[in-house]
Parts: C-alpha cells; structure tokens; sequence
C-alpha cells in the first residue's frame, strides 16, 4: 500500500508507522480558488496499485467545500487517469456529518450525499475519526454494503494525553445530552467512574445556543469538558463557564476536531478553561496528540 497525500507532518509519521511510502500530492490553487490536486508521480506506476488517500481539512473555519472537491477530484483522478487498484479514503474529519437527518422541510441529507459523492468517486473504503454520529447507528450506515466504512475513536488518544497530565479524579462533562457518549467513551479510555451531561437547546435557524445545566457538585474538582468538535466554541464555552460556576478548580476543554472558527479560542478560554486539548484530525497548530497511532494500529493490524 501507498499514502497519497500532502507531504506533512501528519502523513510523514503515519508513513513511518505503517512502513507505507509516501506519495506527494501538490495542493495547487488557482487565483479564483479553483483547486488542481496533482499527484508528484516522480516517474512512480500507480498502475494496480492500492492506496490511502489522506488528506485532512483545514481548522479555522476554512472551507469544507473545497476539501471535498480535492477529494472527489483526486480519488478519480487515481482511478480514471492513474490506473489504482483500489483507494482507502482517510477522511480524519468527516464533513457535513452534523447533518444527519433532514431537520426542516426542504434541507438536504447532507452526510448522506457527501457519502454517496465518494461512493461514485470510485473510494472503496472509508476511514475516519469519532463520526458525528447521533441519529444514525454506525457510520456504516451513511454508505452502501460495497464500501466499507471505518470509524476510529480520537478519545483514545485524548485520554493518553490526559492522564499524561495525572489530574486528580477528575469529573468528565459532556455539554449536551447527545455528548454522553462521548463522556462515557473518554471516561471508558481514561477508567474515570465520574461523567455526566448537561443539556442544550439550538435554535435550528438562528444556531443560538442554550445551555440547560443539572446542578453537579464541583467544587474544588478537575473538570475534563469533552465534546467530539468545536466549531464557533460555543457549545463548550457555555459548559466551561457553567462548570466554573459550580466550583471546579482546573477546567480542561478536550475534544477531538479542532473545526475551530475565528473567535472560538478565545471564546473557550475566556470562558475559564484552562487548558485546551484537541487531536489532529485537521490541520490545526495547537493540536496535542495525533491520532495516527490508532489508524496505523488499524492499518497494520486489520488489513494489510
Ligand atoms: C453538536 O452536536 C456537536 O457535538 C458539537 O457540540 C457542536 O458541533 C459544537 O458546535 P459549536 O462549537 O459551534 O457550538
């Protein structure tokens, strides 16, 4: 198997973990912003090959648009005019995955077309990282039987890092009652017996966020916020100040994508976190821990 894919620090350690070369793809732009993804052969065949496609998007609010069309350009590109084999699509971050069922008359089915975009793109599997996943079972689901969808946990190596930093008994918080899961799954990771939710309402056409807090005792306690992303920070800053209020000592905002758009950090911070804590699932200076130790365990070992 080869990586093809940006020559980062990402794709350079997941290479050296799973022992694949890598093959660089040049992210060309245009003045307009018309993209040109173009794979550096350097005299290479691909012909039969089997690759990993593996690009991620861009935090800051970049545009998840356009890193879709790089995908979906590349991977027919590999099979059309390249001759491969077979392609594993390694989505660290799925996009438009928040949009998993039609909430209002006449929106689109988001996660499910993206899915089928890649379907026809000639991708026969699919790997990605703690899909958003609330109203469907398994990220499977998004994607018909031929291809194989693969989702791996980033809480895993969120937990590494935080008992790294040996909190004392922490208490694991998740912002709204769908992040339970994520709450259990860090707390699983990290062997924490303490984890809980609060609960929040979203104005579907405004996106303004209420935050409904249980009263939880705090006080003097290590409070892990977690949540599977942060885009406008939001959601976690209102959790961050409410559990500040309840009397906890040291807030560590955790979550796995840093989506992050302008304003978010700060907003976080601003509301008493502490500490900030994310993988890098996408292209994000301040990412702690990498979750290529978890797709190259799954590479080497499921697989190949
Ligand atoms: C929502 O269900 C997600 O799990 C996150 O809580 C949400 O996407 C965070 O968004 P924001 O940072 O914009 O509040």
């Amino acid at each position: 198997m080869l990586i093809i894919g940006p020559r980062d620090e990402f794709n350079l350690r997941l290479s050296e973990l799973t022992g694949f070369d890598l093959v660089e793809l040049e992210e060309r732009v245009f003045p307009d912003g018309e993209i040109c993804p173009r794979v550096i052969l350097n005299g290479r065949d691909l012909e039969g090959e089997e690759v990993l496609l593996s690009i991620r998007m861009s935090s800051g609010g970049s545009n998840p648009n356009s890193y879709l069309v790089e995908v979906l350009l590349t991977a027919i590109n590999l099979k059309r005019e390249l001759g491969v084999h077979r392609i594993v699509a390694f989505l660290p971050y799925f996009p438009y995955a928040r949009q998993d069922e039609i909430f209002r008359k006449g929106e689109p089915f988001s996660s499910k077309y993206v899915a089928e975009l890649l379907e026809s793109s000639g991708v026969d599997e699919i790997i990605s990282v703690t899909v958003h996943l609330h109203r469907l079972k398994s990220f499977q689901d998004l994607f018909a039987r031929e291809v194989r969808a693969i989702n791996i946990s980033g809480f895993e190596s969120l937990a590494r890092y935080l008992l790294k930093k040996n909190l004392d008994s922490p208490f694991i918080l998740a912002p709204d009652t769908e992040g339970i899961h994520w709450a259990r799954e860090l707390a699983k990771f990290m062997d924490v017996a303490e984890f809980e939710s609060f609960e929040k309402e979203r104005d579907l056409a405004t996106g303004e966020i209420r935050t409904k807090v249980k009263k939880l005792n705090l006080n003097g306690r290590n409070v892990i916020v977690v949540d599977d992303m942060v885009s406008t920070g939001g959601t976690m800053a209102n959790a961050v100040r409410e559990a500040k209020r309840m009397g906890a000592k040291r807030i560590v905002s955790a979550f796995v994508h840093p989506v992050l758009v302008k304003g978010a950090l700060d907003r976080i911070l601003g509301a008493g976190a502490d500490d900030i804590v994310a993988t890098d699932t996408l292209r994000w200076v301040g990412s702690k821990v990498s979750v290529t130790d978890e797709v190259s365990r799954y590479l080497r070992g499921a697989l190949y």
